[in-house]
C-alpha cells in the first residue's frame, strides 16, 4: 500500500501564477517527504464553504492570499499572536476542534532581511511605506526586531496614524507625513501595492542616504519601479520580496510538519523560475 500523502493548498482569487506549490513540492522534497499542494481559486462569497469542502476531503491545511486574508482571520477559533495583531491570516492549519490561524508574512520579511540578505534590525531607523494589509502584518514583527524605531508613512495619512497608535504598546512606532520624513533610513521597506501598477510613492528622495537598504514587498522577472527610483536615489542595497515570500512559505510548512526547510536552495529555484 502507498503511504498516504498529505493534502495541503493555497486560497485565493486569483491564484494561477502562484509559486506556493513549487516551493512546498521542493521544501518537501528536501526533507524526503511527500505532499500535494494545490491551488484553489475561490469565487467572491465562496471561502468559507471551500474551505469546510477542503477539511472534508481530508486536506491538512491551507494558505490564504488575497483577497480573504481577513475573511481567514474571521473564520479561525485559535488564532495566533501575531495573527491576532495583523487581523489578518495566511495560514491556516485544524483539528476536528479547532481551526488554526496564524501569519507569517511578518515573520518571513524578518528572516528573510536578516538571514538571507545580512540587514541588521536592532537599533536600527525603519520606515514603513504603506499601512494596508501587508504593512499591517510587518510592524509586529518588526517591533520584535527592537528597532530604535519605526515609521509608518501612507499617501492617506491617517491610516498610518492608527496603525501606529494599534501598536504603540509593542515597541518605538510611530506616524508620518510623507513630505516630513526627516533623512535618512537604515531601512526603507515598500509594503504598499504602488509596484503593481508600476507606480512609486511620493516619497522625499533625501530618505535614502549612502547607506539606506530598501526593500519591496513586491516581486516581478524586473526590479519593481520602487526598486529602481531606490537604485537611482542611491540606496547602498535593494531587493524585492521573493525571499519574504519563500520565507513565509518555510513558516507556514513549519506550522504543518513541524520542519523549517532550508530555504536557501529553494529561493535559487524559485529565483530561476520566474527569470
Ligand atoms: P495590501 O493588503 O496589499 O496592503 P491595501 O490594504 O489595499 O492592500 O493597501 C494598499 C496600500 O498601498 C495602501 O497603503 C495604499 O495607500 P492608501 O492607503 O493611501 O490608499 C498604498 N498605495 C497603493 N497605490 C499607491 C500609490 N500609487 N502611491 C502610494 N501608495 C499607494
Amino acid at each position: 500500500m502507498p503511504e498516504e500523502t498529505d493534502l495541503y493548498g493555497l486560497i485565493g482569487h486569483p491564484v494561477e501564477h502562484s509559486r506556493s506549490p513549487l516551493i512546498h513540492r521542493l521544501f518537501a522534497e528536501q526533507i524526503g517527504q511527500l505532499i500535494d499542494y494545490v491551488l484553489i481559486d475561490a469565487a467572491p462569497g465562496s471561502f468559507d464553504e471551500t474551505v469546510a469542502a477542503f477539511r472534508e476531503r481530508g486536506g491538512r491545511g491551507l494558505n490564504v492570499t488575497l483577497p480573504y486574508k481577513g475573511n481567514a482571520f474571521r473564520i479561525c477559533t485559535h488564532p495566533t499572536l501575531r495573527a491576532t495583531q495583523a487581523r489578518a491570516v495566511n495560514t491556516l492549519a485544524w483539528t476536528p476542534a479547532q481551526l488554526i490561524g496564524d501569519n507569517t508574512d511578518g515573520a518571513g520579511l524578518v528572516a528573510d532581511l536578516r538571514e538571507n540578505l545580512g540587514v541588521e534590525l536592532q537599533n536600527r531607523r525603519l520606515l514603513l511605506v504603506g499601512a494596508g494589509g501587508a504593512a499591517r502584518g510587518a510592524v509586529g514583527p518588526l517591533l520584535e526586531a527592537k528597532p530604535a524605531e519605526l515609521v509608518i508613512a501612507n499617501r492617506t495619512a491617517d491610516r498610518a496614524v492608527s496603525l501606529a497608535q494599534a501598536f504603540a504598546p509593542d515597541g518605538p512606532v510611530r506616524a508620518e507625513v510623507f513630505e516630513d520624513l526627516e533623512p535618512s533610513f537604515d531601512l526603507v521597506i515598500n509594503a504598499t501595492s504602488a509596484s503593481l501598477s508600476g507606480h512609486v510613492p511620493d516619497l522625499p528622495s533625501a530618505i535614502v542616504g549612502p547607506t539606506t537598504f530598501c526593500y519591496d514587498m513586491m516581486y516581478g522577472r524586473h526590479p519593481t519601479a520602487f526598486l529602481k527610483w531606490a537604485t537611482a536615489m542611491g540606496a547602498a542595497g535593494c531587493a524585492d520580496g521573493i525571499g519574504m515570500l519563500v520565507e513565509q512559505a518555510a513558516e507556514s510548512f513549519l506550522l504543518w510538519r513541524h520542519v523549517r526547510p532550508d530555504t536557501a536552495p529553494v529561493l535559487e529555484k524559485i529565483r530561476q523560475s520566474l527569470s
